[in-house]
C-alpha cells in the first residue's frame, strides 16, 4: 500500500515505528505492508519510488532534514504527479481554518487516493465539502483519531452499534484542558503542568487551540456530524475553552471537566462543548486523567468506552488501523 505520511511530530513519528515494527504482520494478515513513498514535515516533501525506510526516515528528521531520503517534491499536485498513491495520511498541524487540509483531500480524492486524517481541523471547517466529493470520487475518508485519539469511536459506533439510533453521546475528548484542570485543580502552576502536557505530546502545537476550546468544539462537530448527518462546523456552534476559568484565579474544583455532548432528538441535533462538573456517580467520573473517553447511549444501551493512556502512540496506533481499513482490509 503506497502511502503519503504528511507530518512527522509526536503523532507521525509513532505512525512510522509502528508500521516498521510491524511489517510483516500487515503483509500477513492482509495481503500487503504499508509502505511511505511520501514524507513532508513543514520544511520539505520527499518522494520514492521505492519504499522510504521508516527507520531512516525517522533518523533523518531527529537530525533535521529529510531531504536525502527522496526527490524533492515541490507541492501536492507535484506529488499526485510523481506517484499513484493508495492513501493519504494527514498528521500535520492543526490549524484555525483547515483550508490547507481540505485541498488536500479533494485532491487525493481526484487522483484516486483515500485519505486517513487525525487533523480536525478540516473535518470541522469542511465536512459537507469534504464528505461530497469523497463520494463523487468513490474514495473514502477515515478520521477515527480525530475525535479520541487512540480510543475507538467511529469504528465502534459503525459496527458495534447498529440496532438502534445513538441517541446521546458524551465525552472527554480533549486531553491536555482536562491534564491541566486537573493538575490545577490539585494545587500545580499553569505553566508547569502546560509544560507537563507539551513534554508528554498532548497539547497542540498551538496551545491556544486546547485552552481556549476549539480542539474540544471541532471534536464535537465531528462527532454530531457523524452520528446526525448534519454538516456542521465550528461556526454553527457555541463553546468555551479553560482559559477564563484559570485566569479568574479562583479554585478549580476537582470534578470540573471540559466535556463534549452531541444529542440527537427527533432528527435534530444538540451540542455542548464547555465546562460542567462530573459527578462521582457519573461514568465519566471513571476515566482517568491523561486519557479520554466517552458514553454513548442508544435506544437499547449505554456503554463507556474508556482509554487507560491515550498520547500520541495511541493515536497513531488508531491512524495506522485507519490505513488498514480504508482500503478495504
Ligand atoms: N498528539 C496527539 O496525541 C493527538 C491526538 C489526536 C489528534 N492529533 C492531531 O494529529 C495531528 C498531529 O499531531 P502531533 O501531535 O503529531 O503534532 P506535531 O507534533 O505538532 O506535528 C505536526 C507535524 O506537522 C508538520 N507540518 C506542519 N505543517 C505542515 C505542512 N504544511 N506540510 C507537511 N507537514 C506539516 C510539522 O512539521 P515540523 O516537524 O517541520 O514542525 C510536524 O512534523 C494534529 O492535527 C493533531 O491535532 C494529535
Amino acid at each position: 500500500m503506497k502511502v503519503a505520511l504528511l507530518g512527522l511530530g509526536n503523532v507521525g513519528t509513532n505512525f512510522a515505528r509502528i508500521i516498521a515494527k510491524n511489517r510483516q504482520l500487515y503483509h500477513r494478515n492482509y495481503g500487503s505492508p504499508i509502505d511511505i513513498h511520501i514524507a513532508a514535515d513543514s520544511s520539505h516533501m520527499v518522494g520514492s519510488k521505492e519504499p522510504i525506510d521508516p527507520d531512516q526516515l525517522l533518523l533523518h528528521k531527529k537530525n533535521g532534514d529529510i531531504s536525502p531520503l527522496g526527490k524533492k517534491i515541490h507541492d501536492v499536485d507535484e506529488m499526485f504527479d510523481f506517484l499513484d498513491l493508495d492513501v493519504v495520511v494527514d498528521l500535520t498541524s492543526a490549524s484555525k481554518d483547515g483550508n490547507w487540509n481540505r485541498d488536500l483531500y479533494l485532491r487525493a480524492f481526484r487522483n484516486g487516493a483515500d485519505v486517513v486524517t487525525a487533523n480536525k481541523s478540516p473535518l470541522s471547517h469542511h465536512w459537507g465539502e469534504i464528505l461530497k466529493e469523497s463520494t463523487k470520487s468513490g474514495r473514502r475518508i477515515r478520521y477515527e483519531s480525530t475525535v479520541a485519539g487512540g480510543v475507538p469511536l467511529f469504528s465502534f459506533i459503525d459496527y458495534s452499534l447498529r440496532e438502534s439510533s445513538v441517541i446521546r453521546f458524551r465525552g472527554i475528548v480533549n486531553s491536555t484542558a482536562n491534564f491541566l484542570l486537573s493538575k490545577i485543580s490539585a494545587g500545580m502552576p499553569y505553566e508547569t503542568a502546560l509544560r507537563e502536557a507539551q513534554a508528554i505530546g498532548i497539547a497542540e502545537a498551538d496551545p491556544s487551540l486546547d485552552i481556549e476550546g476549539y480542539d474540544n468544539a471541532w471534536k464535537t462537530v465531528i462527532v454530531a456530524n457523524h452520528l446526525s448527518g448534519s454538516s456542521l462546523t465550528e461556526a454553527d456552534i457555541e463553546f468555551e475553552g479553560i482559559r477564563n476559568l484559570i485566569e479568574s484565579g479562583g479554585v478549580i474544583r476537582q470534578n470540573i471537566k471540559l466535556l463534549s455532548e452531541v444529542t440527537i432528538d427527533h432528527g435534530g441535533v444538540e451540542v455542548f462543548a464547555g465546562l460542567k462538573d462530573v459527578a462521582p456517580d457519573d461514568p465519566l467520573s471513571a476515566i482517568s486523567n491523561g486519557s479520554l473517553g466517552f458514553t454513548i447511549k442508544t435506544e437499547t444501551r449505554e456503554v463507556l468506552v474508556n482509554g487507560i493512556k491515550d498520547e500520541p502512540l495511541e493515536t497513531a496506533a488508531g491512524v495506522v488501523n485507519d490505513v488498514l481499513l480504508v482500503r478495504g482490509n
